[in-house]
């Protein structure tokens, strides 16, 4: 019997033991063994829940039960989250984490802990929520030299997004559904303002290079700047905009990592990614672009790459483990050497001074007594220096991904 501890009862946790539970044959064949879920550990009660009896509120009974091999936490957070885990891993349980903060924080160290311990240390589910990017990173692509990596990493905004260019609808609102839906964190602010996202490309960027990124030094913008005209001039002109986290991998092996919403053609399968929809766009320089696209966030959909790390941990214990980055911080390379084509919401009479700003640009639109611009590609430095001469006659600019 492969016995499970979870730690943390919420959305994720709950689905965790869903998924144990409904689709057991498989998981118990996959795993080589039965499955079972021995603890749930929350400091809340769950009168009435059909898994009341396995609740316990104290982790040393579950980190002092040998029988206890693999534990799943998806408390979340970095305080007790990392305490426990780390603790688990040292009496040498495996833990399979849903954690992005605590991953992209402390995934070099945990990963190390592990090793030294004989166990694994787990975390598909902690980028792109159900779809499987690590593993692909780590076992399909491992012959590529990986040189960029672009996202859609946070349902609740792409679902923002979406719902505000297909239906006209309104920020707020759809963030209290995507709330409803469980999609969003408990704190909004990390989903809208691009944290969420921030944290899942440093994991990204740590695969990819093999060195620490700092998820707080990624430049990041959310997507509360994005307006319903913006939407629309980009819908008008064959753009979807999206929030994308991208990481950037240089020649001399330097990297450069962002979050910013970006208009996106069309034409590009990251603009056809809708609603809570997730997708990863990875260009290695051998096979070229390959994209990995599902459910990025849900209960049952981020409890599903969960239970498929545990099946993985208990069918190779240690040896399991995804190739992992090591604690020494990447070079990081500048954003702000990076060129792009901007979009550039103007009043219509001030429309002149940005096209003699940008002269290569050109309009895209005009609605509502102001223009969309598109200028030449332009380093970031040197657009920010034309627009801080532009003054007040920038209403709002936005990069585009090609
Ligand atoms: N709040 C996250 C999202 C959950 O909306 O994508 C999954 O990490």
């Amino acid at each position: 019997m492969i016995q499970v501890a979870v730690f943390g009862y919420g959305t994720v946790g709950s689905g965790v033991v869903e998924v144990i539970e409904r689709n057991n044959s498989y998981v118990s064949a996959n795993s080589g063994d039965k499955v079972n879920v021995k603890y749930i550990l929350d400091l809340r009660e769950f009168p009435g829940d059909p898994y009341e009896s396995k609740l316990v509120h104290d982790v040393e009974t579950i980190i002092n039960d040998d029988e206890v091999s693999i534990c799943c936490e998806t408390m979340g957070g970095v305080g007790a989250a990392y305490k426990f885990t780390k603790m688990a891993l040292e009496k040498g349980k495996s833990v399979c984490s849903s954690n992005k903060e605590l991953v992209a924080k402390h995934g070099a160290e945990l990963m190390r802990v592990a090793k030294e311990h004989g166990c694994a240390y787990l975390f598909e589910a902690s980028v792109g929520g159900g779809i499987p990017i690590l593993r692909n990173l780590t076992t399909a692509l491992t012959a590529e030299r990986i040189t960029q990596i672009a996202g859609i990493l946070n349902g609740t905004t792409n679902f923002i997004l979406t719902r505000m260019e297909e239906d006209g609808a309104d920020f707020d609102e759809t963030l209290k559904k995507a709330q409803e839906l469980g999609y969003a964190e408990k704190d909004p602010t990390a989903d809208i303002e691009g944290h969420d996202t921030a944290r899942k490309i440093s994991i990204l960027s740590d695969i990819m290079s093999g060195h620490f990124t700092d998820s707080d030094a990624v430049r990041t913008t959310g997507i509360t700047g994005v307006t319903s005209k913006d939407i629309t001039m980009a819908k008008e002109a064959g753009y979807s905009i999206r929030l994308l986290g991208i990481a950037n991998r240089y020649d001399d092996d330097s990297v450069s990592t962002m979050v910013a919403p970006f208009l996106v053609k069309k034409s590009h399968p990251l603009a056809g990614v809708r609603d809570v929809f997730n997708a990863i766009y990875v260009t290695g320089n051998m096979l070229g672009e390959t994209m990995y696209y599902g459910k990025g966030a849900g209960k049952l959909a981020t409890a599903s790459a969960v239970v498929a790390d545990v099946i993985d941990a208990a069918r190779k214990g240690s040896s399991t483990m995804y190739q992992g980055w090591d604690e020494t911080p990447v070079k990081a390379a500048s954003v702000s050497d990076m060129k792009y084509k901007y979009y550039v919401r103007c009043l219509d009479d001030k429309f002149d001074d940005v096209q003699a700003a940008f002269p290569g640009g050109c309009r895209i639109g005009k609605f509502g007594g102001e223009s969309g611009f598109v200028t030449e590609e332009i380093s970031g430095s040197d657009f920010e220096e034309k627009c801080s001469k532009l003054g007040d006659a920038v209403a709002n600019s936005i990069r585009i991904y090609e």
